[in-house]
């Protein structure tokens, strides 16, 4: 008897190709921990990403730098422990890949094995050339991400639109190009201009995943606590909201205080 887990019909990197040959778009977001991965795979999400930014959301670092690979594998495995249609992509964190490419490979293994995740992101074209083929030939799927890596924002010093430039383009084209011949089965481009984003979509046979990179791009990502309205202080031009739940999260903590206060909660109705 198959288990409920194998009923849904799973998103795999191969759904994902046939839907860039198909031209439907595929929708990804990111999600941290059980309850909000539930959601998001009931509600019929294409991809689930496991996303550095949790350094961000949930613990509230300034950037994605500090998250840990054992942090990074609490989140998915979380995750993981809710899905059974999304396919499910965990971010490698800064410092597990870039040195070599055997701590790139343990690092991938570490986060297929103690998450059961379906393959892994890192940042990066020719510089992390060495390590995206030795994981792959692991046979782990990777995910490319490009333009704006924020694991380099001190490189950068900024989270400006990268790539207006014409040397940072033709590097973007290039290294797009070398993902999809190590064998990435998809890209991230992050905050880059729309024209170029297209450009590199159509060059490519691989589905493209754009997050500020416009809508000529195979798929969309967003980030879950931007798109619900909980990170309230960030609105780059590219997040549209679609909850304001930061208000109404507040609203009902306050109305919950004050029900408490004034000994309204708990109600007859509410005890034994
Ligand atoms: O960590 C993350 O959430 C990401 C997305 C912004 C693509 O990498």
């Amino acid at each position: 008897m198959p288990n409920k887990k194998t009923e849904a019909k799973k998103v795999t990197t191969h759904v994902l190709q046939e839907m860039k040959e198909r031209g439907e778009k595929i929708a990804m977001l990111t999600a941290y921990d059980f309850s909000l991965a539930r959601i998001l795979d009931h509600a019929g999400i294409d991809v689930i990403l496991v996303g550095d930014s949790a350094s961000n959301v949930m613990a509230g670092h300034e950037t994605t730098l500090p998250i840990t690979l054992d942090q990074m594998i609490y989140h998915a495995s979380s995750v993981l422990r809710a899905v059974e249609r999304a396919l499910v992509v965990v971010d490698l964190p800064f410092g597990t890949y870039q040195g070599n490419s055997k701590e790139a490979l343990n690092s991938a293994i570490r986060i297929m094995k103690e998450s059961g995740a379906h393959s892994v992101k890192l940042e990066g074209g020719k510089e992390v050339e060495e390590s995206v083929r030795r994981i792959i030939s692991a046979g782990i799927p990777v995910m490319g991400h490009l333009g704006l890596t924020p694991q380099s924002i001190y490189k950068f010093g900024t989270y400006v639109v990268r790539a207006r430039e014409k040397a940072e383009a033709e590097k973007l084209i290039s290294d797009a190009m070398l993902l999809q011949n190590a064998g990435c089965f998809a890209i991230v481009l992050e905050k880059i201009p729309a024209k170029l984003a297209e450009q590199v979509t159509k060059q490519l046979s691989i589905p493209t995943i754009g997050i500020g990179a416009g809508n000529k791009v195979d798929g969309q990502v967003l980030v879950l606590h931007d798109m619900l309205g909980i990170t309230y202080e960030f609105s780059p031009r590219f997040l549209r909201r679609y909850m304001n739940l930061y208000n109404e999260m507040k609203s009902a903590v306050t109305n919950y205080i004050s029900d408490v206060k004034n000994r309204s909660f708990p109600s007859d109705k509410e005890q034994y």
